[in-house]
């Protein structure tokens, strides 16, 4: 086939993060349909943890394609911590990967020490003290280093022009954080400092005209990780957490868990033009009894089944949405 322009299709967040992106963005990496893959926004706050081959690799930085020898690109929109980058290439090696196909925009944002040291006295938002809100905050008031800045990174510098728009290729774009941590649409100032939806994805370079498909992606119930008070009392919380394994992949901490939000979802499909749901952790909800709970209109409705929880989302999200759900009964 010819293609005469690239084309992109993107995973985002679709709550507060740790949807389960990583697994989803890792599937489609497997497809062998992928020329590149690229990560948009965010740094080394994120955690994507993907299991292959049976063992567990935590990335923070590093898109999944290079778990599949896809060359695989950190753009403009991240920040990269330098060391932590190095880092992960090592741990990514020790697995037997190839991280000399990874390449990095030149006009990325460098984290410092500064930016880390300012972010360790953060006490109010609950951030991942990894610096990334002081280096985008660096970003935006034009006193940043960029990755061209930083002769370590020369070997793997490219400029998201010349890949995006000098070529066709398929690009896979692997979102980091969620919706609702956006810095403009999230829970202001419980939020990250980057843009987390597919707005964030244009400003690394891809036209609206080459994306082709949207791929949002939750979990049957929602968690946050951060400073506000988010979680209510019930016992059945506290189960979920440990069935799921809910603690952060960067920073370990216990995730605060709700019910699912279908307004929430419906607001960030909307914004984000989603295409395809994915709905994870369906065993997790399963093993926790009589837990069929998801809220509409800030109102918890219990459905008697499984059947009826799978029903009710689809119903309440755009027809037009595929919805696939992800750890069901076969
Ligand atoms: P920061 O991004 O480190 O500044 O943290 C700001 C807020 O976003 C905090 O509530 C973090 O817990 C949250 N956050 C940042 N990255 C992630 C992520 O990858 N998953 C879940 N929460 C995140
Ligand atoms: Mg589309």
């Amino acid at each position: 086939m010819h293609m005469e322009t690239s084309i992109v299709d993107v995973v985002i967040g679709m709550q507060y993060g740790d949807e389960g992106k990583g697994k989803i963005a890792n599937q489609m990496a497997a497809s062998g349909e992928y020329d590149y893959v690229v990560r948009f926004n965010g740094g080394g706050n994120a955690g994507h943890t993907i299991y292959l081959n049976g063992e567990k690799i935590v990335t923070h930085l590093v898109p999944c394609g290079i778990l599949h020898g896809i060359p695989s690109i950190i753009g403009n929109g991240c920040v990269i911590n330098t060391q932590k980058l190095f880092d992960e290439l090592e741990y990514l090696k020790g697995f037997g990967f190839d991280t000399s196909i990874l390449k990095i925009a030149e006009n990325a944002h460098i984290i410092t020490q500064e930016h880390i040291d300012e972010d360790s006295k953060d006490t109010t938002i609950g951030t991942t003290r990894t610096g990334n809100g002081p280096c985008y905050k660096d970003k935006v008031g034009r006193t940043g280093l960029r990755a061209k800045d930083v002769p370590e990174l020369e070997p793997h510098l490219i400029d998201m022009y010349t890949y995006i728009h000098g070529q066709s290729k398929k690009f896979l774009a692997e979102g980091a954080q969620g919706y609702w941590l956006d810095v403009d649409f999230g829970d202001y100032p419980y939020v990250t400092s980057s843009n987390t939806g597919v707005g964030a994805l244009l400003n690394n370079g891809f036209n609206y005209n080459q994306i082709r498909n949207v791929i949002g992606v939750i979990k049957c119930y929602s968690t946050y990780v951060g400073a506000k008070g988010y979680q209510k009392y019930d016992e059945r919380f506290e189960q979920l957490r440990e069935v799921g394994q809910e603690y952060g992949a960067t920073t370990g901490r216990p995730r605060q868990i709700d019910w699912l939000d279908l307004d929430e979802v419906n607001v960030a499909c909307k914004m984000n033009g989603v295409d395809f749901l994915y709905i994870n952790k369906m065993d997790v909800l399963r093993q926790v009894d009589s837990s069929w709970n998801l809220y509409e209109d800030q109102t918890v409705v219990s459905c008697k089944d499984e059947n009826t929880f799978m029903n009710r989302i689809g119903k309440y999200l755009d027809p037009s949405i595929d919805i696939e759900f992800q750890g069901q009964l076969h």
